[in-house]
């Protein structure tokens, strides 16, 4: 019996590595496929030199394109390799576009699907991801939840209460695990920051594919940048544009590519507060303490406001958001959402392995 794994973006390897660990604990064949939405070293390799991760059986090499043509190829691809191997389960992650071609080839061949961080959503379908959340959930057997309100979401979009299950975020399963490793004194050294600093990232669509808004989103990073030094491993998309704009034309403002896991959960850490509009880094904020300023107008994370640092934010009002954040400090204590405890990964494997164990006595009988 062979559960498949699909990843390819960075988001997806911190989620995997704890499922993929709880699983090979039971002994439970496994195969990790890379489609290579993300190929850079820091959006993909150091993950797997940083993670414990097993290296992948399979790179589907699929690269950059539009919506469609990435979609489609990841389709194509896994349409073939499902066909020539077929497994007993596929589990997908998270929102990306890889995650959603799995999910669509896996319901046409009649292979079922798991989908880890089920159920989220920022209700904003102009966000790609939203689209990639709805769909992948109304075609997924198995619904793994980080949080109680993704099981509301699923109920009211049809999806049977026995396939869902409320299991914890395993992302924090990694950052907990690794935590000890998240030094700030030494990366902060290396980056030459020697005195308070923020932290920032940014790469949604709605913050860097319009110039305008980019634009906007300059001007208010300059003024944070006046106030306090700010570190930016920038992400691939939108590193053009932003440039371009003079993002990196201000003293305080210190761009440098994407950072390896270990040194980015350090600085973040170490910072006075983090500006960003990842999915990840408002949880992995949340669970650290650190004040984090989100530049969406939704987010689909809500228990990272209403449990932990996290703020929604305008460009327009980042700058005074950013001194109230500074002025407030780094809470003594805070809380932390249900279950984001570091054992996720073993509670899906708690809910997997009887499953397959059932799947494969059924299959048995049938023969
Ligand atoms: C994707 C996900 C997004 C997630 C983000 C995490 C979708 C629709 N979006 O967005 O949900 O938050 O990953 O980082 O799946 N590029 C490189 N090197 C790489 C990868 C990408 O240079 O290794 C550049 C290419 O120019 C590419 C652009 O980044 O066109 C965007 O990459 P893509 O994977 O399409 O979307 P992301 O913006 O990374
Ligand atoms: N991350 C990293 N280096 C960076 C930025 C992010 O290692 O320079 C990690 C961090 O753990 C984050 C994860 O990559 O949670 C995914 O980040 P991203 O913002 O790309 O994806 P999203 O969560 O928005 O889909």
């Amino acid at each position: 019996m062979t559960v498949v794994h699909i990843t390819g973006a960075r988001p997806n390897f911190p989620k995997a590595a704890p499922v993929l660990a709880a699983l090979a604990g039971h002994g439970v064949g496994q195969r990790l496929v890379h489609t290579g939405q993300h190929y850079d070293d820091k959006m993909s390799e150091v993950f797997f030199r940083e993670l414990d991760l097993p290296r992948p059986d399979v790179n589907l090499g699929v690269g950059s394109g539009s919506h469609a043509s990435q979609t489609g190829a990841v389709m194509v691809a896994l349409e073939e390799l499902f066909t020539a191997e077929r497994p007993e389960l596929v589990i997908v992650y998270g929102d990306v576009n890889s995650t959603l071609a799995a999910a669509l080839v896996c319901s046409k061949i009649g292979v079922p699907i798991a989908h880890v961080e089920a159920g989220l959503r920022s209700f904003d379908m102009t966000m790609p991801e939203e689209v990639n959340r709805k769909v992948t959930d109304a075609l997924c057997d198995l619904a793994f939840t980080t949080s109680p309100e993704a099981i509301g979401h699923l109920s009211r979009e049809g999806v049977a209460a026995d396939r869902i299950h409320l299991v914890g975020n395993p992302m924090i399963d990694t950052l907990l695990k690794h935590l000890d490793r998240f030094d700030p004194a030494p990366a902060q050294a290396a980056h030459g920051l020697d005195g308070p600093y923020a932290v920032a990232t940014l790469h949604r669509p709605g913050n860097v594919d319009s110039e305008a808004q980019a634009l906007t989103l300059v001007r208010a990073m300059h003024k944070c940048a006046d106030q306090v030094p700010i570190l930016v491993p920038l992400h691939p998309r939108g590193r053009a544009r932003l440039l371009d704009l003079g993002f990196a034309d201000h003293p305080g403002i210190r761009v440098v590519d994407p950072l390896g896991y270990v040194d980015f959960m350090s600085l973040v850490r170490g910072s006075v507060a983090v500006l960003t509009d990842s999915g990840g880094v408002q949880e992995e904020t949340t669970v650290l303490g650190v004040p984090c300023l989100t530049l969406r107008p939704s987010t689909e994370r809500p228990a990272t406001i209403t449990h932990g640092t996290n703020r929604l934010v305008r460009a327009e009002t980042l700058p005074d958001e950013l001194r109230a954040a500074i002025e407030r400090g780094r809470p003594a204590t805070w809380p932390v959402p249900p279950l984001w405890d570091g054992h996720a990964g073993e509670r899906i494997a708690d809910v997997l392995v009887p499953w397959l164990a059932e799947r494969a006595g059924d299959d048995a009988t049938a023969r």
